[in-house]
């Protein structure tokens, strides 16, 4: 006997993202107003450098509101995007009284932003939650998207969930505190935006890139437009990475390998920039960029001041291996996905997007990369 349970959805996960200056008081009114429907309490998840930067402001102005907050403050840094801090705020948010009447504000870079997608996605079976963004990193692309995750022994990302914010708040002053580093960690995805989807990004990071780090208001605006603008586009169109959104991954094959068996002494960015220039080394090989275009992606690196090279305290055997905990790998064979010039990537037939590479040929790459 067959039950069918018909079950067809249709569902709207439209958002916002709001690119602006100081947006704490809009956040508070637009929550004030109902902007996580029904939710009557608010759990606030900071990192221990955010907190006293900006959490602390955003919470005091929630519970001026009115609005019942409590906050959840974890240590900063990749370290802390764990299945263990994933059950450790679960258990602080229960012990607080949340059920399904909460809704979870992240404020902070990629790393609370993950975090705190992939607890909203899972509390109660799903509350709602708002990013309010303060790195370039996040702002380019951590906080919009809808990818949550947490990072395992193995490798980053690896479990996780699809889950769509309520709205994406983008907050450039808070750029004014990111250290140097941070800075150009976030410029490596803006980069890699321009690569894989925006040559006139991509040129005009080579006019201004070094006035990012002056925090020039009408730079930053426009890299923040146009960094949403490529990834809603690629989004829109393939939300759960069942072809197209894999373009999204360009120079993270390498990337996610090299920041794992660094120990995250390199930043994401810092290792996705060490990716691109891969990607775009093994794209020469296969005929997809020539020298000229190569010279361009590592010139724009540095001068975002991202390194170009595998340092020399990574073991290529071990990164090669490690290549193979990516999640594009197939039937335990490697894939990349290659940029087409600069400005476009490679399809390599209907809805594919990434093409096989042997290990010898990775191998090889990655040995002309110290
Ligand atoms: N979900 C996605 O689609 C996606 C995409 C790209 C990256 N990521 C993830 O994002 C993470 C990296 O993001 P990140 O670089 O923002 O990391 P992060 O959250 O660790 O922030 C970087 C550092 O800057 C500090 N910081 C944050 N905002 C600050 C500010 N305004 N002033 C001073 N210090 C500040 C943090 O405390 C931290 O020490 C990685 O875990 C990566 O996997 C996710």
């Amino acid at each position: 006997m067959i039950f069918n349970c018909e079950l067809v959805k249709t569902v709207d996960d439209s958002y916002d993202i709001e690119v602006g200056h100081s947006l704490g008081d809009t956040l508070v009114s637009e929550l004030s107003g109902g902007l996580c429907g029904k939710a009557s309490r608010f759990i606030l998840i900071s990192d221990s450098n955010v907190e006293p930067l900006y959490g602390r402001e955003i919470l005091e102005k929630m519970l001026s509101a009115g609005l019942k907050t409590d906050m959840i403050v974890i240590p900063a840094g990749e370290k802390s995007k764990t299945r263990e801090m994933k059950e450790y705020i679960e258990d602080k948010m229960l012990s607080l009284g949340c059920r399904r009447d909460c809704a979870v504000i992240a404020v902070g870079g990629g790393v609370v932003t993950d975090l705190s997608g992939y607890v909203a996605g899972t509390f109660g079976r799903g509350v709602p939650f708002v990013n309010y963004a303060t790195t370039l990193l996040s702002a380019a692309d951590a906080s919009v998207g809808g990818k949550t995750a947490v990072d395992t022994p193995l490798a980053t990302n690896l479990i996780g969930m699809f889950n769509q914010p309520k709205k994406v708040y983008i907050d450039i002053d808070t750029w004014k505190t990111l250290p140097q580093r941070e800075l150009s960690s976030g410029l490596a995805e803006t980069i890699k935006h321009g690569c894989l989807g925006d040559s006139e990004l991509f040129e005009y990071l080579e006019k201004n890139i070094e006035k990012v780090f002056d925090c020039d208001r009408e730079v930053c605006e426009y890299i923040s437009h146009r960094n949403c603008a490529v990834k809603y586009k690629v989004v829109m169109q393939d939300e759960r990475e069942s072809g197209l959104r894999e373009i999204l991954n360009l120079g993270h094959t390498v990337g996610r390998a090299v920041e794992t068996v660094s120990g995250y002494r390199l930043l994401h960015g810092e290792a996705v920039a060490i990716g691109l220039v891969a990607q775009a080394r093994l794209g020469l090989e296969l005929g997809f960029v020539d020298e000229r275009e190569l010279d361009r992606i590592k010139a724009l690196l540095g001068r975002a001041k991202l390194p170009v090279r595998i340092p020399e305290y990574i073991d290529a055997g071990e990164l090669v291996e490690k290549l193979y905990t990516d999640k594009k790998v197939r039937n335990g064979r490697l894939r990349f996905v290659f940029e087409d010039g600069i400005g476009k990537m490679k399809c390599f037939g209907d809805n594919v997007y990434s093409l096989e590479i042997s290990k010898e040929q990775a191998a090889r790459i990655i040995d002309t990369m110290y």
